[in-house]
């Protein structure tokens, strides 16, 4: 679906790009032109910079905005990417009117892809709480928030990964093993997940 899209000269947004890397990578690969928003002029400075190292400095413009403001930019894009952006949000309210405000600014046909931080399971959230990481509390991929990304866009597909793997990262072999567990004997779910990736279509 996202070949479809993603073709040289059309028009991506970025919210949330930091070192601005896959900006760039988006910019090299598919020649497309991004546009990007982040809520520091530091972050702008070093996402020019590799933007100028990997010699595609004409293809994204990076941006500054308050934060505040990011969901009242216009615009009309082919594509809307994030990472572990919409991972901030603390409301249900305040994510749905993420969504819809991602949804005004695509063009029809366009594109959400948002790869985004799962709650994850029951040993992920206890290793979170032990580790206070604040942002767990935060609302993460679930059941539920895919189901408002189908209450907003036309279209919706998601994948999830990452229930066993992450805890068998340690060695090759202990990582086939966690693959082969999730392909096979523990599916990643929705609400089990470490990632998802949801790819949301604008009529
Ligand atoms: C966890 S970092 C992810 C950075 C990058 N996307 C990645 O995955 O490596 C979240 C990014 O989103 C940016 N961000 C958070 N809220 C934002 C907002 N309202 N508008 C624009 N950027 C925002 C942060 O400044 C930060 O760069």
């Amino acid at each position: 679906m996202a070949q479809d899209v993603l073709i040289p000269g059309s028009s991506v947004l970025e919210v949330g790009y930091h070192s601005g890397l896959m900006a760039c990578y988006l910019a090299a690969t598919y020649r497309v032109h991004v546009t990007g928003y982040d809520t520091r002029l530091e972050y702008k400075r070093d996402a020019d910079r590799n933007a100028a190292a990997l010699d595609v400095a004409t293809l994204v413009d990076f941006r500054v905005c308050a934060a505040t403001d990011t969901t009242s930019l216009a615009g009309e894009y082919d594509a809307v990417f994030m990472k572990s952006v919409l991972a901030n949000v603390t409301t249900r309210d305040a994510y749905v009117a993420w969504l819809r405000w991602v949804r005004s600014v695509l063009r029809p046909g366009g594109l959400f892809i948002a790869v985004e931080n799962g709650r994850g399971g029951a040993i992920h959230r206890a290793y979170r709480r032990l580790t206070r990481r604040g942002w767990s509390d935060n609302l993460l991929m679930t059941a539920e928030r895919v189901d408002d990304f189908r209450d907003v866009f036309d279209r919706v597909d998601v994948r999830h990964f990452g229930r066993v793997t992450p805890f068998l990262s340690f060695s090759a072999t202990a990582s086939r093993l966690g693959t082969w567990l999730e392909k096979r004997v523990l599916p990643t779910t929705a609400d089990t997940s470490l990632v998802s990736v949801v790819v949301a279509r604008r009529r």
